[in-house]
């Protein structure tokens, strides 16, 4: 096993103080209203009542003033230090797969050293919400088991924050993620700060398909870096054989100006489409199952290990 310890991710890493983890969550439970009928309807899921404080989802109008001021400062370091040529390099030293070798359910639990103060639906290890959106499709969707596994997995990428994977700034690891290489949608929170972004100006960059084409497929579009392009990246090249949807979820579930927005639909191709219906369906889950429905992690991890045998080799590389 490697350590990883001397790589500074660029001389761009920025000290955020408080680490905003899920400002993806933050930003969204706010602005996105969900009809409980649609969400009964859509393969029977039905959203709590109440998060873990017993208070309302999405309620961030009442949050200290504080932790929107540190959001929103995530935000604008996000937008802009992503520029196009920082995802390709940080595509490149992430492709290595040079950190750690390590199980999968090895990784769930090495998550839980990652710290998440600022979710306010959340206030148990990761772990818990890893099994608790898997748990929860499974009721819901019974024979999609690479859906399981996909929940289970989706966020592992957060081990970027961990020293020892980069240790990244917030800012190059969770919040919302968009296309870079063309014109910044103005769907994206806070867009203003894109203004900043030195691509913002660049006639290469700027125009609506940039340096892409209509349909060419996502697949072909450099995406902000964070743990969605990480985690996907690491299933990929340890030749996973999760299916074409499950890979979707995994890379694109903080895609939010696509999958809740419906901007940069003309980057997408069929396959593309069809994968987006499993990604809407996933992002409830994601959003939702944040509550204290306890999981009995001993007597549900058996299931999940057979599913990790199933789509992943025993040691995989990150
Ligand atoms: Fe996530
Ligand atoms: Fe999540």
């Amino acid at each position: 096993m490697q350590q990883f310890s001397c790589f500074n991710p660029s001389k761009m890493t920025v000290i955020v103080e408080n680490p905003v983890e899920d400002m993806e969550l933050y930003e969204h439970k706010k602005e996105i209203h969900v009809d409980p009928d649609e969400l009964v309807s859509d393969g029977g899921f039905t959203m709590p009542d109440s998060n873990a404080f017993g208070q309302s989802f999405r309620d961030y109008e009442n949050a200290e003033n504080e932790r929107h001021q540190i959001v929103e400062r995530t935000y604008r370091l996000q937008h802009i230090n992503q520029t196009y040529d920082y995802v390709k390099k940080m595509r490149e030293e992430y492709s290595r797969l040079d950190k750690a070798e390590m199980s999968i359910w090895e990784c769930c639990e090495l998550l839980n050293d990652v710290v998440d103060e600022s979710d306010p639906d959340l206030d148990e290890p990761q772990i818990m919400h890893l099994l608790q959106s898997a748990e929860a499709i499974r009721k819901d969707y019974p024979n999609e088991d690479w859906l399981h596994l996909t929940a289970l997995i989706h966020d592992l990428g957060k081990i970027l924050l961990l020293p020892r994977f980069g240790g990244l700034p917030q800012w190059s690891a969770v919040g919302d993620i968009f296309p870079v290489g063309c014109a910044f949608d103005e769907s994206n929170v806070h867009y203003q700060f894109f203004k900043e972004n030195p691509d913002f100006n660049n006639p290469k960059y700027n125009t609506k398909t940039g340096v892409y084409s209509e349909g060419c497929g996502l697949s072909n579009v450099l995406m902000s870096f964070g743990h969605d392009d990480y985690m996907y990246l690491v299933a990929k090249e340890n030749g996973t054989t999760l299916p074409s949807a499950g890979l979707f979820v995994i890379r694109y579930h903080s895609f939010y100006p696509l999958h809740s927005r419906g901007a940069y639909k003309h980057l997408m191709n069929e396959e593309d489409v069809e994968n987006l219906k499993w990604l809407q369906i996933f992002n409830k889950y994601d959003l939702y199952s944040k509550s204290k429905v306890p999981i009995d992690v001993e007597k549900v991890k058996p299931y999940y290990l057979s599913l990790i045998e199933k789509y992943f080799p025993a040691k995989v590389k990150w």
